[in-house]
């Protein structure tokens, strides 16, 4: 004798599947590392730096911004650039950019900013990947 499939099996399956689902997602664990080493409330006046010179007209962070310049996301861990290397970039600036005037603290605090923002996250696309169920994940 076969089974008989009806309309109710078929609503319970799914929301057995949907259930199951989201209980896998939610049981995923948190891909952003925890301790995540800044000074937060110098990296908040930091933003307020970057939104003063108008910085993200030109540059990306976590690849959203302007297009004119790189993305800036992981400016500081980028081997050969760093700290000393975008103190040089603003003060100095190039063809393209306009060298800007910060004071100390604003320089300390913009710098802040960017290493927060290198600590928490990665703007290159190669950095991630798509597992089987279509979710992004570093690498
Ligand atoms: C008018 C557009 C513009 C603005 C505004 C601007 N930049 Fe730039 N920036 C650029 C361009 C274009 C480049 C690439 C320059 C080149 O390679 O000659 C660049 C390069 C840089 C670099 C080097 C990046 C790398 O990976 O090589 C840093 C760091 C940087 N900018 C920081 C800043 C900061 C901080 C601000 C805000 C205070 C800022 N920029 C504002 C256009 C801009």
């Amino acid at each position: 004798m076969l089974l008989q499939v009806k309309p109710r099996h078929i609503f319970f399956a799914l929301s057995a599947f949907f259930v199951a689902y989201s209980v896998s997602i939610y049981m995923r664990p948190y891909s952003i590392a925890e301790n995540i080493n800044f000074n937060k409330a110098k990296a908040g006046e930091g933003k307020l730096v970057w939104q003063k010179y108008n910085c993200q007209s030109c540059h990306q962070l976590y690849s959203l911004g302007g297009y004119l310049g790189p993305d800036l996301t992981n400016v500081i861990s980028h081997p050969g650039k760093g700290e000393l290397f975008v103190k040089a970039m603003i003060a100095s600036g190039t063809k393209q950019m306009p060298p800007f005037k910060l004071s100390d603290k604003e320089l300390s605090a913009l710098l802040e900013f960017l290493k927060a923002a290198d600590k928490s996250g990665k703007a290159d696309l190669r950095n991630f990947k798509t597992d089987y169920f279509g979710m992004i994940e570093a690498k």
